[in-house]
């Protein structure tokens, strides 16, 4: 049995004032991202992704944060993918990253579009040939008959694009643009701090949330 009480912990690692953060919300997270590196957390860059399907089913999976740049939070899966079609239906999406060690979380939400099709070869290029190939082989989301019928999809792959695999067009990135990013910082007795900014017209407003 759990004993689901003795779970509790106070958290009393640090504070999230106004004075203390930028007004520009990727500067916040660069900064967070850097305490999450420093502090040798495994996997940093995976954040929790959530889609929604045509007929309004949510579902989140973890992908790998692979860069900040043109205004938004980037990722690589492919495109057939369960996340795919939602995507294809709905753009709407939101990012959790969850630094739970440092009593951290980032919820971000915004609305995905593929990045370049420059953009995703340059990033597919710099991935080991083993994940390439993989890439290329893996149905990602479709049921495939057991680990034996997999493996063979890969053999077939390497028999057929070797040392030269180049990406599919199934395979790339989206960027995520935030419409709203919440940074959460655990505090004594629950009195969390939860700084929103959230995108207006007149730029990014900041707000504070009640915990
Ligand atoms: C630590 C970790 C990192 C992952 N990174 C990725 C990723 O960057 N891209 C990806 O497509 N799937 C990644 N996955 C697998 C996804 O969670 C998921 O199983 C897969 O994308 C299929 O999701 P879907 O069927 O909802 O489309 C990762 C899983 C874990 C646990």
């Amino acid at each position: 049995m759990v004993n689901w009480n003795s779970l509790r912990r106070e958290y009393m690692r640090a504070g999230l004032s106004e004075a203390d953060t930028d007004a520009d919300p990727f500067k916040l997270f660069e900064h967070w991202f850097n305490h999450a590196l420093a502090a040798d957390l495994p996997l940093p860059n995976a954040m929790a992704l959530s889609t929604v399907s045509r007929d309004q089913q949510p579902s989140s999976r973890i992908v790998l944060l692979k860069g900040v740049d043109h205004g938004g939070f980037v990722f690589y899966t492919n495109y057939q993918s369960r996340k795919g079609r939602d995507i294809a239906a709905n753009t709407n999406a939101a990012l959790l990253f969850a630094w739970l060690a440092l009593e951290r979380q980032v919820r971000i939400e915004g609305r995905l579009s593929p990045v370049s099709a420059a953009e995703s070869d340059a990033y597919f290029a710099t991935r080991p040939l083993g994940s390439r190939i993989a890439a290329i082989a893996s149905p990602q989301s479709g049921i495939v008959a057991d680990r034996q019928a997999l493996e063979a999809l890969y053999d077939q792959a390497v028999l057929a694009h070797g040392e030269t695999a180049r990406r599919p067009a199934h395979w790339g990135g989206y960027r995520l643009l935030p419409t709203e990013i919440e940074f959460w910082q655990g505090r004594e007795n629950r009195l969390h701090d939860r700084l929103v900014y959230r995108q207006t017209p007149q730029g990014w407003m900041r707000a504070r949330l009640a915990p």
